[in-house]
């Protein structure tokens, strides 16, 4: 079922927190990366979009279930990274995911983008995060072996998104 929420954009009190918790919540991040995640936050909050960080919040009845991170690379032609996803493990595979990055992807193309990079690791617990990059569409364009450690590569995923 199609996933209709109220998307928010502007950070509010409280989402380092938030962020935190869904990053816990996960299950699938570091301490390092959720510290990393939580950072991204704080970019935002003390320097605006000149951070290069544009969040979506899912906003429902106070509550967010799920949030992305998103920014342009800089020195390309409208190349946009994707830093990170997370929807609540308690509402997980019901459209949540595929709804923020169609977001996502609405917002990058206003703004003049015409490709979305993800990345993410060869894992195991990434096995799950993988199949959903693919199933949007998002084609495996680089392998990078032993790139995060040893035995762990760096899987780039990328989209063609249509122009606004
Ligand atoms: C990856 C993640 C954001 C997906 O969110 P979600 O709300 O569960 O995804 P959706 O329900 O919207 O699923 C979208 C599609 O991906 C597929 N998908 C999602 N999880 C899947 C899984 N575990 N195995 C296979 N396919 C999966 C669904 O089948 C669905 O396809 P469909 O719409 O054709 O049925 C979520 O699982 C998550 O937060 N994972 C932990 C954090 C993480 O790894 N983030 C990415 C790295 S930064």
């Amino acid at each position: 079922m199609a996933f209709a929420a109220p998307w928010r954009e502007e950070l509010a009190r409280g989402d380092e927190e938030l962020v935190r918790g869904l990053c816990l919540a996960a299950g699938n991040f570091s301490a390092e990366e959720v510290l990393v995640a939580v950072e991204l936050v704080q970019e935002r909050r003390a320097k605006g979009l000149a951070s290069g960080y544009h969040f979506v919040f899912a906003a429902e009845n106070d509550q967010c279930p799920g949030y992305a991170c998103f920014g342009p690379i800089a020195c390309t032609d409208a190349c946009w990274d994707l830093y990170w996803i997370v929807v609540d493990p308690a509402r997980q595979g019901r459209g949540l995911g595929r709804a923020l990055m169609a977001q996502v992807e609405r917002r990058v193309a206003e703004l003049g983008g015409r490709r979305v990079y993800v990345e993410t690791s060869s894992r195991q617990p990434y096995a799950a995060t993988r199949r959903f990059y693919a199933g949007l569409g998002y084609r495996l364009a680089a392998r990078m072996d032993d790139f995060y450690a040893p035995g762990d590569a760096k899987m780039v995923y990328c989209r063609d998104i249509a122009r606004a």
